[in-house]
């Protein structure tokens, strides 16, 4: 699906300065009665009142806004900036490191560029925005692909433009490197609508709901065990077979990472402690035919989400699921390349139950994301009561994406 005609309220006390030097064509402040303010309005709502206010009074005097490339100096006031600042959508989380912010980032996304925002007058940094830099699988080719992620504006400094500065920064320096040859994606939470709103300058098409996470919890006791089925660390002789019935069950999702094993190997190695931190697990018959496997990711080690808010509903589900901790820390294990062999998706479900037993001691829940349409979100049992959090995927890319081409997240 292509843009649809999304419109964002603004109220009679919005604020708005732009601080950018550059002039931005858009700020020509829709007024009541101007006809162009039910752009600016959900459909159906009440127009009466808008008017775009160009200069706060309260505002704090901030001069002009500077951008750069973030630094390994810049860890301490990144990790601050993203800690005070929660996602604005429906589930409200910020993110708070365990070890130095950059380095983190650093480890989970070695090749990628941040840019920071700075203001005269104004302790650490007013905003970030990151690009991670890959190649993924498109139709059947291996495309240049730049995910744009963690854009964060600090609460005083919102609604001036210092987001739509830092998207566009993001995108010259993935025009510079790839060209137009390539993937741009970002994903978004749904109802986030100032995020909805930075999108619209570099993407072409936007698939709503196509994210689907679910906070798994873990478990109290150990699952049945399932005759003729051995769940396992998978040894280097393994991983090639797991790597090859990985691939193929990725076959047609785009943004799948292609992996052999070897790659995989690599990637349990890398560890930012003395201890393994990523683990690939599978699930093999009496033969030793690699049947289901899956990462995961000792997440909680790096940082813990904080949720700070939630809607009414899941906040009720939560008293039953008990999901979410009483104090909104979740320290999260993460699954990635999850996958199983035709007709072997019982063995993929005593996979994912022995993870959520083995790994008990260890996190307060198991992060779950795939695409909305997968088979895989039947194995972590989704009911309409879960709890789960949802988001949109924006693109710019060589191709449309069909509304149901099944994509690969994480
Ligand atoms: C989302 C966020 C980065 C926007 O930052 P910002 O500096 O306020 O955004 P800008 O001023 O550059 O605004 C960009 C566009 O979004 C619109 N916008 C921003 N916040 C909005 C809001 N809360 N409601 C409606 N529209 C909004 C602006 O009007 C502008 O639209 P326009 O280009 O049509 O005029 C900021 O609200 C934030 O840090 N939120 C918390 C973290 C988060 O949710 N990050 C996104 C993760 S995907």
């Amino acid at each position: 699906m292509v843009f649809g005609t999304r419109s964002v309220a603004r109220k009679n006390n919005d604020a708005r300065v732009d601080v950018s030097a550059e002039p931005r064509a858009q700020d020509d402040g829709a007024v009541r009665g101007d006809p162009r303010a039910s752009e600016l309005a959900p459909s159906g709502a009440d127009t009466r009142g808008l008017v775009r206010v160009v200069v706060h009074p309260a505002a704090p005097e901030t001069g002009s806004v500077s951008l750069r490339l973030m630094t390994a100096a810049d860890g301490a006031a990144y990790g601050k900036l993203l800690a005070g600042n929660p996602d604005s959508g429906k589930v409200r989380s910020s993110v708070h490191f365990e070890i130095d912010p950059y380095a983190a980032m650093a480890f989970v996304h070695p090749d990628s560029a941040s840019v920071v925002a700075e203001a005269p007058g104004q302790d650490g940094l007013i905003g970030s925005a990151s690009i991670r830099f890959d190649h993924r699988q498109w139709g059947d080719a291996v495309l240049p692909t730049a995910m744009f992620h963690s854009l964060s504006v600090r609460p005083d400094f919102r609604r001036r433009g210092v987001a739509a500065r830092m998207v566009a920064w993001r995108d010259a320096r993935v025009r510079e490197r790839f060209g137009d040859e390539c993937v741009a994606y970002s994903v978004i939470q749904k109802n986030n609508v100032g995020s909805e709103r930075t999108i619209r300058t570099w993407s072409r098409q936007y698939l709503p709901d196509r994210i689907v996470t679910v906070p798994i919890p873990l478990r109290s006791s150990p699952p049945a065990r399932v005759a003729g089925i051995d769940v396992r660390a998978a040894a280097p002789p393994e991983l090639e077979e797991a790597a090859d019935g990985q691939n193929r069950f990725y076959r047609s999702y785009a943004l799948y990472p292609r992996e052999t094993g070897p790659d995989i190997e690599a990637w349990c190695a890398n560890t930012p402690f003395d201890a393994p931190y990523r683990h690939y697990v599978i699930a093999a018959d009496p033969a030793g035919n690699v049947l289901a496997g899956l990462g995961v990711i000792e997440a909680y080690r790096l940082r813990r989400v904080v949720i700070t808010q939630v809607p009414r509903l899941l906040a009720l589900a939560n008293k039953i699921l008990h999901v979410v901790p009483a104090d909104g820390v979740m320290r999260e294990l993460r699954l990635n390349r999850i996958w199983f062999a035709p007709g072997q998706r019982r063995a993929a479900r005593h996979l994912l139950e022995t993870v959520r037993w083995r790994w008990r001691d260890r996190g307060t829940s198991i992060a779950f994301v795939a695409d909305r349409g997968s088979p895989l979100l039947e194995l972590c049992g989704l009911r309409r009561w879960s709890i789960r959090s949802i988001a949109g995927i924006a693109l710019r890319s060589p191709t449309m994406l069909a509304d149901d081409q099944l994509c690969y997240f994480t």
